[in-house]
């Protein structure tokens, strides 16, 4: 024994060699202390390290270095148990002597045990103070065979491959295991150097039959060998990823160095320094702040030629273009915001008082964001303009999105970045257009969003336009709440139905109507006239309109509710005109004189007439009725033609009417055939049996539906059948019952301003719809006369000449 100056004594065989061969050649004793392994297994043949720290181990190594130094090593079942007893170790070991040990100055030792040969427990003697058994040998069964032999070269080959490939075998065990051909002493030495589980080594040391065991061995190392092959490939994919991504690095360094040498500063770095001084100055919120530092810090370690590089440099540039904190400062003077109003628009009395109101609530209480403005109407009325002169008048910006068709809240709400091509939706690129927080913001087409998706565009719409969420809106794109509540809101549509009813909740509606033919005439002459002429520079060119000539093209070059195709046709003359002037100029001719475009001028520049009154010409015949109807563009005359031909009395319907129409045209018929004696009492008796009917909607691009022709085809239908027309400048509208009462029908204003386009001079309707009748302001209905009625023969009786002496009303 001896002890060195770490405190740590070393007990050594005095001669290793003569305790071992003491050990395996000796007689086995009958009994031998048992020292229990936890997770390992021993083999004849091998030396075994082992760390010893229980104190009934240290006991028996002391016990048995006293001695012949022999012990027994057991695996024990469960390698967590702490202090394993008889039943819970394997019955089958090794014999071993102990060659060296290490006591280590915690109390513990280290010793290496040379295995000598298997043995079989066959009981333990006493467990305390360790565990002591009697023992049996329990030798290898060999019988040597070609296989045997082939077996065991087979393993030793493959090993020594393993070896090759295995860090932690070291690479004399290549030479151990060329030098071994005993079979028994090879699978021993072997299956001590693997690394299986340990219920496999223990298999291994149980096997008795060598052959087996060598067979069992060649499976083990076919399948480790398979695993290191597979974790090589693994590993050499590994490091030529790296071997790229090392070059690139090079060759980027050589790039800088290149470039610096040259004088070029780092591209990426400029940029970088570019980006964080916009950041700086959009005063980004804290939210945003953070995602544009981490963005910015992406993109410093990318290289410029990275597909990400551009993604994120478009993400920034995003985020410091946006008006985070840039708002205008409101003008909340309610006098001159009426003047901007009249000053941009004729008229319009009731809806600027509206917006005034709007305005004023707002002016008084800044912090209130009331409801969402929406201005219904048909097209060219004013809508938009009165949006531009709000945001005018308030001195803000003013922005137009149309969400007209719109059928993917991507389209509104953006599409988050992960996709290629990504960008925000509409009212974040409406937004950066405007350059400030608080524009006033038009959307356009509201109805036709609801109309054409179901659901998801529409509910992104809400809380974009409810003001108790909108504070926090979330563009997928940027991915960021960005504050909307500032923004003023408004809306507009054609018509109200359409519109989804949560949006509708949230908004402030406001009808405009269609314009008469005076109305129009006032709108061009002091508006259309103006800006166009300024639009096609004869501004101070001396041309004007003579007002005959806005009236022809008023009624015979447009037809429509709103002004817009009146102003391009305003438009267009004065195009005409502006190229007659520049080739005369072209031509040295004289300067054209100043003139005034007569009637007859616009005719020859407009060319060909494009509107006609149908009225007239249509209601020659007996069985042309003139109806009219709504449609989200405005009011329009309708013509219901009815004819006969000999048959057996079926109903022809045509001219792509809906169901509600087509029903409303049974009813009406029906009740003409209950009234046919009245009507005409010269009509043989089997006449319906005799024709088929057909009626007739021409006119085909407006959409026909609703119950409101049912006294427009009664008419028709008694017209046809008494032989008499229809006075050519009467109109109708109304929904007839099966018993002839007429009922009250929508769209009065709009009806009554296209009667009166299209050259009306009476208008017979419902009894119920006086009210509304009133509420049109007088000069809009100025010229047409107005018939109430509430059953069909008063309608009839106002209508066909020549009836009420026919009959009772
Ligand atoms: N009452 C009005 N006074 C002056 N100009 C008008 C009036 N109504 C419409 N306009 C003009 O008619 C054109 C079409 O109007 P716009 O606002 O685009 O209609 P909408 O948005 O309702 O379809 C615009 O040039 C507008 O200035
Ligand atoms: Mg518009």
């Amino acid at each position: 024994m001896n002890e060195n100056g770490d405190g740590i004594q070393v007990v050594e065989a005095d001669d290793i060699e003569e305790a071992i061969r003491a050990g395996v050649s000796g007689p086995l004793p009958a009994a031998l202390p048992v020292l229990p392994l936890k997770d390992a297994v021993a083999y004849p043949d091998t030396l075994t390290p082992l760390a010893v720290g229980q104190e009934r181990s240290i006991k028996l190594v002391d016990h048995a270095l006293g001695g012949e130094r022999m012990l027994v090593l057991v695996t024990s079942r469960d390698p967590e148990l702490d202090e394993p007893g008889p039943e819970d170790l394997h019955e089958i070991g090794v014999v071993g002597v102990v060659a060296r040990m290490i006591k280590i100055p915690d109390g513990t030792m280290r010793i290496l045990v040379q295995a000598t040969e298997r043995v079989r427990i066959a009981d333990y003697v006493t467990e305390k103070p360790y565990l002591v058994a009697r023992i049996e040998a329990l030798p290898d069964e060999v019988s040597p065979s070609p296989e045997l032999e082939a077996l065991t070269r087979n393993v030793q080959r493959t090993f020594s491959e393993i070896i090759e490939q295995i860090p932690y075998l070291p690479e004399e065990l290549q030479l151990a295991v060329t030098n071994i051909d005993d079979p028994s002493a090879l699978s021993n030495l072997i299956a001590g150097a693997l690394r299986i589980p340990t219920a496999e080594k223990q298999e291994l040391l149980e096997e008795v039959d060598v052959g087996r065991r060598l067979r069992r061995l060649s499976e083990l190392l076919a399948r480790e060998l398979e695993v290191i092959q597979l974790g090589s490939q693994i590993q050499s994919q590994v490091e030529s990823e790296m071997e790229k991504g090392q070059r690139e690095y090079y060759l980027r360094e050589q790039l800088k160095a290149i470039q610096h040498e040259l004088g070029e500063e780092d591209e990426t770095q400029a940029e970088v320094n570019e980006l964080r001084e916009r950041i700086t100055a959009a005063e980004l919120p804290e939210e945003a702040q953070k995602a544009a530092d981490r963005e910015l810090s992406r993109l410093e370690r990318l290289p410029p030629a990275a597909a990400e590089y551009g993604v994120i440099r478009t993400y920034l540039e995003w985020l410091v273009e946006l008006p985070w904190s840039k708002e205008t400062t409101d003008d909340l003077d309610i006098a001159h915001a009426r003047e901007v109003l009249d000053a941009d628009h004729y008229d319009l009395e009731q809806v600027k008082d509206r917006i005034l109101e709007y305005l004023a609530v707002r002016s008084l209480n800044p912090d209130s964001h009331g409801p969402i403005l929406c201005f219904v109407g048909p097209p060219g009325v004013g809508k938009t303009s009165l949006g531009r002169s709000i945001a005018r008048a308030l001195g803000r910006e003013f922005e137009r999105i149309s969400v007209g068709g719109v059928r993917d809240e991507a389209e509104i709400r953006g599409h988050r970045r992960t996709y290629i091509g990504a960008m925000p939706g509409t009212i974040i690129r409406a937004l950066r257009d405007a350059g400030s927080r608080n524009p006033v913001f038009m959307i356009d087409e509201i109805d036709k969003m609801g109309a054409d998706f179901r659901g998801d565009p529409s509910s992104a719409m809400l809380e974009v336009l409810d003001p108790a969420q909108n504070d926090g809106f979330r563009d997928h794109y940027l991915d960021l709440p960005f504050d909307l509540s500032e923004v003023l809101f408004i809306a507009t549509a054609n018509s109200l139905e359409t519109i989804p009813g949560p949006l509708l909740d949230r908004m402030e509606v406001i009808q405009l109507a269609g314009y008469t033919a005076d109305e129009k005439l006032h709108i061009a002459k002091r508006y259309l006239v103006p800006r166009q002429l300024a639009e096609n520079g004869l501004r101070g060119a001396g041309v004007r309109f003579a007002d005959p000539a806005l009236r022809a093209i008023i009624d015979e070059y447009t037809r429509e509710a709103g002004v817009r195709n009146l102003e391009r046709e305003i438009g267009n003359v004065f195009r005409k005109l502006a190229r007659q002037i520049a080739e005369n100029k072209a031509s040295r001719k004289r300067r054209p004189p100043k003139q005034t475009i007569s009637a007859k001028r616009a005719r020859e520049l407009l060319g060909r007439r494009r509107v006609f009154s149908e009225t007239r010409r249509r209601t020659k015949d007996a069985g042309v009725a003139t109806g009219l109807a709504w449609t989200p563009v405005g009011g329009e005359v309708l013509f219901v033609e009815a004819t006969a031909m000999p048959g057996s009395g079926r109903l022809t319907i045509t001219g792509q009417l809906g169901e509600v129409m087509r029903e409303s045209a049974q009813a009406a018929l029906s009740w003409v055939r209950g009234h046919a004696a009245e009507l005409n009492p010269e009509l043989p008796s089997d006449w319906f049996a005799e024709h088929d009917l057909h009626v007739h909607v021409p006119a085909g691009a407006v959409p026909k539906d609703g119950p409101s022709a049912g006294v427009a085809m009664a008419t028709a239908l008694s017209s046809l059948i008494s032989d008499r027309p229809i006075s050519p400048e009467t109109a109708m509208t109304g929904e007839v019952t099966l018993t002839g009462q007429v009922l009250p029908v929508g769209g009065l204003k709009e009806k009554s301003l296209a009667a009166l386009r299209a050259g009306i001079k009476r208008v017979i309707l419902p009894d119920r719809n006086q009210g509304e009748i009133l509420e049109i302001p007088e000069h809009e209905r100025d010229g047409l006369e107005f018939v109430y009625v509430d059953r069909v023969e008063q309608a009839l009786a106002a209508a066909i000449d020549g009836y009420a002496s026919r009959s009772r009303v």
